[in-house]
């Protein structure tokens, strides 16, 4: 069983995808991950996302072993990360690992941008999480402690349009996915027709 999780940034697809993950008792894999310890390795090497050879060397080279450093979710690493999801040797070479790691047995959970619509398209189940970005943002601001409302506001949006603008594997909703909007949502009730559209019910 493959499950797929897309959305934009802290929509609630990462808590929702570790919820089904545990429900259904699959592997799972936060693919956005992938994308930060490029944006963190280019940038502890003192380089600029923007430069594609640089970014693209960081994401051959990767190991998953700097998968839990603490720096990986701030803000700085997440803008960096989105940069260097443009290039699209960057996502080429990240993109066999998260294909192995989903043919795992006896399943898995992706949650990311694209899961749905290029790295799992034969996927069980698509979900689509997605709030508005005033929401979001105050999620954010809370996760981060950030003072400031409309910096965090600002740098959601302007990642929502690189993260859908961009010309390879852009975020958007697969043909197949069921949508669920949290907004105006708790986390257990999202979380439970999350379980319940993936139990086909
Ligand atoms: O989910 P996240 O905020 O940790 O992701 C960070 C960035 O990584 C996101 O803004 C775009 C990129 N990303 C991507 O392009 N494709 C994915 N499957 C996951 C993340």
């Amino acid at each position: 069983m493959i499950i797929a999780v897309d959305g934009p940034a802290a929509a609630g697809k990462g808590t929702i995808a570790r919820a089904l993950a545990r429900h259904f008792g699959l592997h799972f894999l936060d693919t956005g991950s992938l994308y930060r310890m490029v944006g963190l390795a280019v940038l502890r090497a003192g380089g600029d996302p923007h430069d594609s050879a640089a970014a693209i060397s960081a994401a051959r080279g990767l190991r998953p072993d700097s998968f839990h450093d603490a720096e990986l979710r701030s803000e700085a690493v997440g803008a960096a990360a989105s940069i260097v999801a443009v290039i699209p040797e960057v996502r080429a070479a990240l993109l066999d690992f998260q294909r192995q790691f989903a043919q795992k047995p006896p399943g898995a959970v992706l949650d990311g941008r694209d899961i749905g619509t290029v790295v799992c398209p034969a996927a069980d189940v698509k979900l689509f999480i997605t709030a508005s970005a005033e929401v979001r943002a105050l999620r954010r601001q809370k996760e981060l402690g950030a003072s400031d409302f409309k910096t965090v506001l600002a740098e959601i949006k302007a990642r929502d349009l690189r993260d859908s603008q961009r010309a390879t594997a852009p975020l958007v909703a697969a043909e197949d996915a069921v949508v669920i909007d949290t907004s105006d949502m708790e986390v257990g009730a999202a979380v439970a027709e999350a379980i319940r559209i993936a139990d086909g019910g």
